[in-house]
């Protein structure tokens, strides 16, 4: 099979806001307790963050790690995660239906962020709790001293502000599993005055309002136009939910629903436009994809945890090398709109639908689907070019003619280099492409790696930890003047990178 792009040197979409790499972790499974978080395992530090688990993130050296919620943060009560450890109450998460022992909370969260080199984008729960609540827990976190929250923060040790930019207003508001679900004209209402709390402590904050769970949600997109334009002028992203699976078996139709993302992203842009428009506004309000994965291998497994635990095995997706793919044409696809989707967050990081795997007291592993989201982290921050592709295509069952080849293409504006990703969706052929990269004369192939397994259906286990590794592949891409040729084997990621 063959198949053709063009890129030009004066054809881009955006530069890459380096957030669209963030990340989640969320009071949830095993994500803390067993997770980031584990006293008295050989590779805890004193404040028993593991180790082994630091080391892997910062592997994947994610920018923004979204905290503590997700469905968690609507029945969360954040006095309860600060100060003496001693004196904080166990709760009951309703959202989990588990446990919460408070003996790692925000205080902790923060110290964490500095050993994992990320910033914390903090969500608020405006399921039980509202405007009071909210501006309390900015002023903690971010006011120097000299008042009754921020000098609270003092007396807990943390002397300077933690200095939080990133603030989410509540989370999933429009689904009825909430804790404190609300119909839009009341969240619209409630964002829009919490928002104007928080602006008014400091008018630099950005504040993310949420859109819809996802796509599917009955009350998509009319959710979207009714919050926004009650708090249009007041927040500064809108956030986007999906969740992948592939639970009839169907490898062509779960491949496409990059697809599926796409046209979720076009369909916000085109709802918050509209409200734009209508409000004759000079702002655009661009995105948050903030949750984002494949999900959907522990379903049968959750129905059958017993409730009420610390920190239960809940939402443990193994992840099979097509799971790895599919995160690859979603990291494609975000890049892609990069002109729009400003933050993104690989929902979540660890154990809970997640790049790393843990045993409680034991090894720490990478999923298969670490890899792409560790190459999108390192050779995709730049500017995304216009890459126009023709490719041959198949028909899926639900996204419709889908092209073989899933593509794009970063240039590093102060080295020059070029990184070219590329998904081959064909289980049985080879592609064969040619491409144009107009205006970049002198490029040379410095690496080109790639992520393939015999099997679709292998994964990485703790017995088995690189079953699913990429390698570094030679003679498959090669380039004339302005003209690269690769062959990109059947079901394959590839990162070709370019430099002079
Ligand atoms: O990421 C898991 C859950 O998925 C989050 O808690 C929730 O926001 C979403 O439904």
């Amino acid at each position: 099979m063959k198949a053709k792009f063009l890129v030009d040197k004066e054809f881009r979409i955006a530069k890459v806001d380096d957030r669209v790499f963030g990340s989640f972790i969320e009071h949830l499974g095993r994500a803390v307790y067993g997770g980031i978080y584990e006293p008295g395992h050989p590779e805890a530090d004193k404040r028993g963050f593991r180790k082994d688990v630091l080391k892997l993130i910062k592997e994947l050296d994610v920018p923004v790690v979204r905290y503590p919620g997700g469905n968690y943060v609507s029945g969360f009560n954040w006095e309860d995660s600060v100060g003496p450890v001693a004196q904080r109450p166990s709760r009951l998460d309703l959202a989990w239906r588990a446990v919460e022992p408070n003996t790692f909370g925000l205080d902790e969260f923060m110290k964490w962020t500095k050993e994992a080199g990320t910033e914390a984008m903090m969500a608020i729960n405006l399921g039980t709790r509202g405007i009071d609540a909210a501006r309390n827990l900015v002023e903690y976190c971010n006011h120097p001293g000299g008042s009754y929250w921020s000098d609270l923060r003092k007396s807990h040790g943390a002397a300077d502000p933690y200095g939080i930019k990133l603030w989410c207003l509540g989370n999933e508001m429009d689904g009825p599993w909430q804790v404190g679900h609300k119909t839009a004209d009341e969240y619209g209402k409630l964002a829009n005055e919490v928002a104007k709390a928080i602006k008014l402590f400091d008018p630099s904050l950005e504040l993310v309002v949420c859109g819809s769970s996802n796509n599917q949600m009955p009350t998509f997109p009319d959710w979207e136009a009714t919050v926004l334009e009650n708090c249009y002028e007041s927040v500064d992203y809108l956030s986007l939910h999906n969740y992948y699976g592939n639970r009839d078996g169907d490898l062509p139709n779960f491949l496409a629903c990059s697809i599926g993302m796409d046209d979720f992203i076009k369909s916000v842009v085109a709802t918050c436009d509209f409200v734009k428009a209508k409000k004759r506004s000079r702002k655009t309000i661009n995105f948050s994809f903030d949750e984002w994965n494949v999900w959907f291998h522990s379903n049968d497994a959750d129905r059958k945890i017993e409730p009420w635990t610390v920190g239960p095995a809940l939402l443990e997706d193994v992840y099979t090398f097509e799971d790895a793919l599919v995160v690859g044409c979603l990291l494609i696809t975000l890049l892609k709109n990069a002109d729009r989707v400003k933050v993104a967050c690989l929902a979540q990081l660890v154990n809970v639908i997640a790049p790393i795997m843990t045993e409680n007291g034991g090894s720490a592993w990478r999923q298969t689907i670490f890899y792409p989201f560790l190459h999108a982290s390192k050779y995709g921050r730049g500017t995304v070019l216009d890459v126009k592709v023709d490719s041959p295509s198949y028909e899926s069952k639900q996204y419709g003619a889908t092209p073989f080849l899933e593509t794009t293409a970063v240039l590093d504006p102060e080295t020059g280099a070029i990184t070219v990703f590329a998904v081959n969706r064909s289980p049985t052929e080879a592609l064969e492409l040619e491409a144009v990269l107009g205006g970049f004369p002198g490029l040379k192939v410095a690496e080109h790696v790639e992520l393939h397994h015999a099997d679709p259906k292998a994964v990485n286990t703790a017995r088995k930890p690189n079953e699913v590794v990429p390698r570094t592949v030679s003679g498959k891409a090669k380039v004339d003047g302005e003209k690269l040729t690769a062959t990109f084997g059947p079901l394959s990621w590839n990162v070709i990178r370019l430099t002079k």
